[in-house]
C-alpha cells in the first residue's frame, strides 16, 4: 500500500527529547504531554523523521550532539528548529499558551490576545517551514501536529515548496461563539484549509470547525458523510476528518503484565492498607480540573463519614509549563487545598490526600494505574485524555472503575463503559464515587472487559492507519458513515 512506502515526517513544536539543564549538566528528558506518548511508538515502530523545538534556547547547548544518541537508540532521524528566548516567549508561551490553548479548551477568559504573540507565531511558522521545506521531499508525507505549527501548509505553499501535509488538532476545536473572539480568526482558519487533510479528535471538534468555516469563509462548501469528508473552497479542495487519538495498548499492558510492576503495585496497596485507592494522573493544567477533583474528593468524604478510613484519593501531576504564572498559581492552589482536605479528615495512620507533583518513569506510573480501583479523569475540557486510556490498558485484573468527564474527547468513545459525570458538579462527581465503590464485581469487570477490548482494536497504530490512508490513497468511499 502507498502509505507504507512513504517516508513519515512528524512535525510538531516538541520533540520526543527535551533538553534540559540540571546542575549545571544537559540531560536528554523524554517529552511530556499526549502527543509525545502517542507519536513516539509510531515513530519507532515505522522509522521516518521527526522535526521540532529542543526545548532549549540556551546557546551553549551541544543540541544535536545531546540528541544523536537518541535519535540512533530511537531508529528514527530528529531535526531541530532552534528557537531564541525572543521567540520561545512571543511563539510558545504568548500565542499558543496564553491565547490558542485556553481559547480552544473554552476558556476564554484566560486568553491574552497580545498582538505581537500573533507575529511571533507567525515568524516562528515561517522558520518551521523552512526547515520542513529543506529537510523534506515530494514523495513524503508530511505530518503537522497541534496548534502551535496551524500555518505550515500556508507557508510552504507560499514558497512553492509542494508537499503532502495532514495536520491534526490535539486539542478541541472550540464552538464558533468562542472562536470568533479571536482576533486573528479569518487568517487562521484560512490557513487550516490550506492542508491536504485536517483531522480531529471527535465528531464534535469537527461540527465547531466547519460551523466557524461557514460563518468566515462562505465559499466553503462541505461534500459527503463519513468519517472522512471533502471541503470545496472553490480554488481548492481538502479533506476533513475525525480521527480519536490512543495509545500503544500492548505495550502498557505489557509493561502492567511484569512481575517486578505488579509487585509494585501490591507494594503500593500494602503500604496503604489494602484501603480502595482513587488515582488522577496529570500534567499540571487549569484544564485538567484538578482543584475541583480535590473539593469533590472533599465533598465524598463530608458527605460519607462511613468511607472515612477506608480510601486513599492519589493524584499525580507532571510538572507543565512552570514559566508562565497561571501554572505556579495552579500549583500553589492544589497544594493548599490537598492540606486543607488532609487537616479536616486525618486521623492516626489514615491521611486521605496523597500528592506526587514529578514525573514518574513508565513502571512506576503503571504499578499506580494497576494499584487503583477507580480512576478519576475530570479534565474540565480535554482533547482526547489518553490517562483514561492507559489505566484502562493497565487494569490487567479487569475490574477497575473509570469515572470520566463528559468533557473529555475521550467519554464520546468511551461513554457507554465509562461513569460519566460532569467535573464542575462537586456532589455529582461525589455521588458516582460512592456509587461505583458499591458496583459489584461482575458489573465492574463487564464494563471494563469492553472498555479494554475497544482500545485494543482503536490502538494508536489504527489511528495512524486511518489518518494516512485518509492522507495519501484511500477513496472516500471506503470511509464508513458515522453520526453527524
Ligand atoms: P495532555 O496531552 O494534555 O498532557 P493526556 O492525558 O492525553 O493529556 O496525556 C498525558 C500523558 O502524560 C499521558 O501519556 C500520561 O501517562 C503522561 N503523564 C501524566 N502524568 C505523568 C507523570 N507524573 N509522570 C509521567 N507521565 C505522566
Ligand atoms: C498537550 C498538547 C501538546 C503538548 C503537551 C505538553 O498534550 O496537545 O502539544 O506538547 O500538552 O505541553 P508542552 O507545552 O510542555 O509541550
Amino acid at each position: 500500500m502507498e502509505t507504507g512506502m512513504r517516508r513519515l515526517v512528524v512535525v510538531s513544536n516538541r520533540l520526543p527529547a527535551a533538553l534540559s539543564r540540571e546542575d549545571g549538566q544537559w540531560k536528554v528528558n523524554a517529552g511530556s504531554g499526549g502527543l509525545v506518548t502517542a507519536l513516539a511508538p509510531v515513530l519507532r515502530n515505522r522509522g521516518g523523521m521527526w522535526i521540532g523545538w529542543s526545548g532549549t534556547s540556551e546557546e551553549d547547548a551541544d543540541v544535536e550532539g545531546l540528541l544523536s544518541d537518541f535519535s540512533a537508540e530511537a531508529g528514527y532521524d530528529l531535526r531541530t528548529v532552534p528557537l531564541t528566548s525572543d521567540e520561545v516567549a512571543g511563539y510558545y508561551f504568548g500565542f499558543s499558551n496564553e491565547i490558542i490553548w485556553p481559547l480552544f479548551h473554552d476558556l476564554q477568559t484566560r486568553c491574552r490576545f497580545e498582538p505581537d504573540s500573533w507575529r511571533m507565531y507567525l515568524d516562528v511558522n515561517f522558520k518551521f517551514a523552512e526547515v520542513v521545506a529543506r529537510s523534506t521531499t515530494q514523495d513524503d508525507f508530511v505530518w503537522i501536529h497541534d496548534y502551535h505549527l496551524m500555518h505550515q501548509a500556508f507557508f510552504l505553499k507560499s514558497m512553492g515548496v509542494k508537499r503532502r501535509t495532514g495536520f491534526f488538532l490535539h486539542i478541541p476545536f472550540p464552538p464558533p461563539d468562542i472562536f470568533m473572539k479571536l482576533p486573528w480568526r479569518w487568517k487562521l482558519i484560512q490557513a487550516l484549509t490550506e492542508f491536504d487533510l485536517v483531522g480531529f479528535q471527535t465528531i464534535q471538534d469537527r461540527r465547531n470547525f466547519t460551523n466557524s468555516l461557514h460563518r468566515l469563509m462562505p465559499e466553503a462548501s462541505v461534500k459527503g458523510r463519513g468519517a472522512v469528508v471533502t471541503v470545496d473552497m472553490g480554488s481548492h479542495q481538502f479533506r476533513l476528518g475525525t480521527f480519536p487519538i490512543s495509545i500503544d495498548y500492548n505495550q502498557f499492558a505489557a509493561i502492567a503484565n511484569r512481575p517486578e510492576v505488579a509487585r509494585a503495585a501490591f507494594d503500593i496497596k500494602e503500604a496503604l492498607r489494602h484501603r480502595k485507592i482513587i488515582l488522577g494522573v496529570d500534567r499540571l493544567d487549569y484544564t485538567k480540573g484538578i482543584p475541583e477533583r480535590i473539593r469533590s474528593i472533599q465533598t465524598l468524604l463530608r458527605r460519607y463519614p462511613d468511607l472515612h478510613g477506608q480510601l486513599n484519593f492519589i493524584q499525580i501531576a507532571v510538572p507543565s509549563r512552570e514559566e508562565v504564572d497561571e501554572y505556579k498559581d495552579l500549583r500553589t492552589e492544589i497544594e493548599q487545598l490537598v492540606s486543607r482536605v488532609n487537616g479536616e479528615f486525618s486521623f492516626p495512620g489514615w491521611v486521605p490526600v496523597h500528592y506526587h507533583y514529578r514525573s514518574f518513569p513508565p513502571e512506576e506510573l503503571v504499578a499506580y494505574y494497576c494499584a487503583a480501583d477507580i480512576a478519576l479523569v475530570t479534565p474540565l475540557r480535554d482533547g482526547m485524555n489518553l490517562v483514561a486510556k492507559e489505566y484502562c490498558a493497565c487494569n490487567v485484573s479487569g475490574d477497575g472503575v473509570l469515572v470520566l468527564s463528559e468533557f473529555a474527547g475521550a467519554a464520546a468513545q468511551l461513554q457507554k463503559d465509562a461513569y460519566l459525570v460532569n467535573p464542575y458538579d462537586l456532589e455529582g462527581v461525589a455521588k458516582a464515587l460512592h456509587r461505583a465503590f458499591h458496583w459489584d464485581k461482575g458489573q465492574r469487570q463487564s464494563h471494563m472487559s469492553r472498555l479494554r477490548d475497544l482500545i485494543r482494536k482503536n490502538n494508536i497504530y489504527w489511528w495512524v492507519d486511518s489518518f494516512l490512508q485518509a492522507g495519501i490513497d484511500r477513496k472516500l468511499g471506503d470511509f464508513p458513515p458515522v453520526d453527524t
